[in-house]
């Protein structure tokens, strides 16, 4: 069967690690760039074997600092997709940049590799937050970097980050008008979260800063919602913005139960094969990796069927993350489970009645009240959930 298929690459280096960062980045003086890119084109091959009939619809260099990367090594990686697969003819092809490496002339050539979007982890647009967030650029760095990406390329999108240390609603609200100015199309907008194993979460657990409580929090989510709504970027996932027609159309194929291939240290991947779904997890350690592709043609090591109910959990917890929320019809046709043997329908209506979600005949979506107290309710509506009867009262 043709299926249509994503793809992920994982760029793991970074030229330094932001201290409230878990992602896999790691920082190294010397990458061997010639074994990495041997190291992607002989897993694409190992895929390609596994999955020849497949048209791939979108392609996504994350990271790490995928703008790091040699513009040879991205022109190699998209001319063996093109060789090994069909692509449909509107491929999004993404990549991830970070305004310290980037120059109008590399941009020029990952374009002319193939690049069609990137997205700039731009973090702040003020000078001592970007310091405290141990950026390496500057409000004026990060302004010319949003400038190239935009004359360069078609479509391009950036990151903040907000709810931080000592932020008012005021300075966010002023910050974020000002990004607007300087894009119409996506923005990805996240709160700081202080993640277990990273600096931040030892700085914070010495006090020497503190986080925004709660009800700021939710202030601040609101406020966002309301701005990017007045603004033609409502939300179309917990924190991504978009003009419509402008979503990521790769990360709406991971929300909406879409295959992807993942490779790199760590990528995730989830690719159907003679009709059941299969979870695929690649080695993080990046030395690892690569050794292990060159010794065995590929860095994967899990490759792990998916029954109907981890399908239908795992499409559930991410549909519920977009605004126009699940299609329950659907989520059963796709994941071969019953919904009403796995969500609770009674404290489906309470979510109702409270205000945090809606539900139109076969469509469930979450209110921005329900938003606000996701983490606690998409558990709550399970059957097998333990939590209180009366319902998730703890803030996301
Ligand atoms: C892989 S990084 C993006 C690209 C590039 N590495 C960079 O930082 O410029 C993905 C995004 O996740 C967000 N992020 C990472 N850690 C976060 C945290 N602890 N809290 C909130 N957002 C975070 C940042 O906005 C970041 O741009
Ligand atoms: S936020 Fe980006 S640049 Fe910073 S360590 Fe994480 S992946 Fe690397």
């Amino acid at each position: 069967m043709t299926r249509t298929t994503a793809i992920y690459i994982h760029w793991p280096f970074c030229a330094s690690k932001c201290p409230y960062c878990d992602f896999n980045a790691h920082v190294r003086e010397r990458i061997d760039e010639d074994s990495w890119k041997n190291a992607y084109l002989a897993a694409l091959s190992h895929y390609a074997e596994m999955l020849p009939e497949r048209i791939i619809s979108s392609v996504f260099f994350g990271g790490g600092t995928p703008s790091l990367m040699p513009p040879a090594t991205v022109q190699a990686i998209v001319d063996s997709i093109q060789k090994h697969w069909r692509i449909t003819n509107d491929i999004e092809i993404t990549l991830e940049a970070n305004p310290t490496s980037v120059e109008r002339e590399k941009f020029l050539a990952f374009k002319e590799a193939g690049i069609n979007k990137v997205s700039l982890g731009i973090q702040s647009l003020n000078d001592d937050d970007l310091q405290f967030l141990g950026r390496k650029h500057s409000v004026r760095d990060a302004l010319t970097a949003i400038e190239t990406a935009a004359n360069v390329f078609e479509r391009a999108s950036f990151d903040l980050i907000y709810a931080r240390p000592n932020q008012t609603l005021k300075n966010w609200q002023e910050e974020l008008e000002k990004a607007l100015d300087y894009t119409a199309r996506h923005l990805s907008l996240y709160q700081l979260t202080v993640e277990r194993n990273t600096p931040f979460h030892v700085d914070h657990a010495q006090g020497k800063f503190s986080m925004p409580d709660e009800e700021l929090a939710a202030d601040f989510y609101i406020l966002t919602q309301e701005i990017m709504t007045s603004r033609g970027l409502p939300a179309y996932e917990v924190s991504n913005h978009a003009a419509p027609g402008e979503e990521s159309r790769h990360n709406m194929a991971y929300w909406t139960g879409g295959d992807y291939i993942g490779i790199g240290p760590g990528a995730h991947g989830r690719i159907t094969l003679d009709s059941t779904k299969y979870a695929t997890r690649d080695h993080a350690a990046p030395e690892i990796w690569l050794e292990r592709v060159q010794t065995s043609g590929y860095g994967r090591t899990l490759l792990d069927p998916l029954s109907p109910e981890d399908r239908f959990l795992e499409g559930f917890m991410t549909g519920l993350r977009l605004r126009k929320g699940i299609s329950l019809s659907e989520l059963e046709r796709r994941s071969g489970a019953d919904w009403a043997a796995l969500l609770d329908q009674d404290k489906i209506n309470i979510a109702q009645k409270e205000g945090w979600a809606e539900r139109s005949e076969n469509t469930l979506r979450l209110t921005t009240e329900g938003i606000l107290r996701m983490n606690a309710l998409i558990p709550y509506l399970l059957r097998d959930d333990r939590s209180d009867r009366d319902g998730p009262h703890t803030a996301a």
